[in-house]
């Protein structure tokens, strides 16, 4: 399912602009990074996918709905959003009613629900906690619950808020297979991150931001290879691209895998 953002401004009460302009389309199947700096409108932008915030100018659509028409109660079948922070989110009693909650809100049964929180709890690695109250997780925990939550709806489109933050290796590693098997699936997969590896070593494409407007879009490789735009967005090129140039490499790796693959063929 697409996503079409078409020249799309957004204004906070506050008085605060924090799109500028904005135009692009996401379509399915397609796994997209967006970074910049903080305040650089990311979390503004992706929060216009799920009809959160509706556009102060231009027009937002996911599929052929309108977000100006729909509330975000609809646009949740379409649209599943994990918060940056996941006490945003999170309301239930225990763990299995949290996962359980999107999909029985969605109308299907409860036997069906309980099979879809389990399974997001499952790919989270959580089935394990699934009594427990989620105040009683660890943040990285919660966050990794807060994930289950919404793939648990099954929705075409899954919108990730920094998921890796605070996450181990192992954390990291699940997230990565998830977002994996959602492209598989020909669902829509867009992560808003400040771990670049991670981006690079997972998305295809990735979309660059800074002071409410995106400055470059496309190929991951291509992008993370413009050091002037990711400088103007105040983002480092992955660990394995820095060390690249550092040992006088011409090409620019974006995995470990690349990097070994590069320095053997050197020798
Ligand atoms: N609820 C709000 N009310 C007023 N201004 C806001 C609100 N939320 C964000 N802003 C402002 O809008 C701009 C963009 O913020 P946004 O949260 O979209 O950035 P971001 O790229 O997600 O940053 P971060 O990486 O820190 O999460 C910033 O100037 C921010 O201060
Ligand atoms: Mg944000």
């Amino acid at each position: 399912m697409n996503i079409t953002v078409t020249d799309l401004t957004f204004t906070y009460p506050s008085g605060v602009t924090a799109l500028e302009g904005v135009t692009l389309t996401i379509g399915s199947g397609e796994a997209v990074a967006i970074v910049g700096e903080n305040g650089a409108g990311k979390t503004t932008l992706v929060k216009h996918f799920n009809g959160l915030l509706k556009p102060t100018g231009g027009t937002v659509s996911v599929g052929e709905w309108d977000t100006r028409n729909y509330t975000v109660a609809k646009l949740a079948s379409r649209v599943g959003y994990v918060f940056q922070n996941p006490d945003d989110q999170l309301f239930e009693r225990t763990v299995m009613k949290e996962a359980c909650f999107g999909p029985k809100n969605l109308g299907r049964t409860a036997d069906e629900a309980e099979a879809a929180g389990r399974e997001a709890l499952d790919a989270v690695g959580l089935l394990g906690e699934a009594d427990k109250h989620p105040y009683d997780l660890h943040l990285s925990q919660r966050k990794l619950l807060a994930l289950a939550a919404v793939l648990a709806m099954r929705t075409p489109v899954v919108v990730l808020d920094e998921p890796t933050t605070g996450q181990d290796g192992r954390g990291i590693a699940a997230i990565a297979a998830i977002a994996a098997r959602l492209k598989g699936e020909r669902r829509t997969v867009v992560t808003i991150t400040h771990d670049i590896d991670f981006a690079a070593e997972n998305f295809d494409r990735v979309i660059v931001m800074a002071k409410g407007r995106v400055i470059a879009d496309g190929r991951t490789r291509e992008v993370l290879a413009q050091t002037d735009v990711l400088r103007a967005a105040e983002v480092e090129p992955p660990q394995v691209a820095r060390l690249a140039l550092a040992v006088g490499m011409s090409a620019t790796p974006l995995t470990p895998e690349e990097f070994v693959e590069e320095l053997v063929a050197r020798e």
